[in-house]
């Protein structure tokens, strides 16, 4: 990996300005390898060498990924006026480093919501000609229409005639169904469901490829990946 001036990774992991990085090196606070450097044009390899800020490891990733279980109630957006959104659940430091969320899912929407910096990734994750498998859980006001298989695998057209990509339906018991889709159009599952007779009542996103919320992950709460784990989890078929 080529090398990286100290101040700026500073600056990359969300921890200060870059005015502010150059003072905490001066004041001998950012250690490489456990030594105090106070040149903040200092370069390292980040992949050899280890950064550290009063004590605390420093993250020189260029591209990060978390998985959030997102609440209801929360915007899927990088900022809002007047409503919570997903980054606002993450530290201040987070805040700062570019990242957004893969995809959307609606304000009252549940569920597995990736947050990155990285595009690539998230075109990777979205675009419906990769196939990436989008898993939900709805309760539905009522069970769906008998034929409401058969209408998700030939691609459900929507009341403005878009033609959804296949997709599956599972009927799960008790008002539960579950609906496996790749893209992402606006509040899809929501109105295949309706079009097929079942409003939806909750909807909760269960897994994206391999990705899924581990069982103890609760609302609110997120956890950082690493590009592996994420990058495989997306290559899964
Ligand atoms: N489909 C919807 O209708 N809403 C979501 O939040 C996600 C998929």
């Amino acid at each position: 990996m080529p090398t990286e001036r100290i101040d700026k990774l500073i600056v990359a992991a969300g921890l200060a300005s870059r005015s502010e990085a150059k003072s905490l090196i001066r004041l001998g606070r950012v250690l490489v390898d456990g030594i105090p450097v106070r040149d903040p044009a200092q370069k390292i390899d980040p992949e050899k060498q280890n950064l550290s800020l009063d004590g605390e490891a420093v993250c020189t990733a260029k591209y990060r990924y978390f998985l959030l279980h997102k609440p209801a109630g929360v915007l899927s957006a990088t900022e809002d006026s007047r409503q919570q959104t997903v980054l606002d659940l993450l530290p201040p430091e987070l805040r700062r480093i570019g990242l957004f969320p893969a995809g959307r899912l609606d304000k009252d929407t549940t569920g597995l919501l990736v947050l990155t910096n990285d595009g690539e990734l998230a075109h990777r994750m979205l675009s419906p000609k990769k196939h990436v498998e989008k898993r939900y859980l709805a309760y539905v006001e009522h069970e769906p229409d008998p034929d409401a298989e058969i209408r998700f695998e030939q691609g459900v057209i929507l009341g403005d005639g878009t033609k959804c990509l296949p997709a599956k339906l599972e009927r799960l018991g008790d008002g539960l169904v579950r609906v496996i889709i790749c893209e992402g159009k606006y509040h899809q599952v929501k109105r295949m469901l309706a079009l097929c007779g079942a409003p939806v009542i909750r909807l909760h996103r269960e897994s994206v490829g391999a990705l899924t919320l581990p069982d103890d992950l609760e609302p609110g709460e997120w956890t950082e990946l690493d590009a592996k784990t994420i990058q495989k989890a997306l290559e899964y078929r």
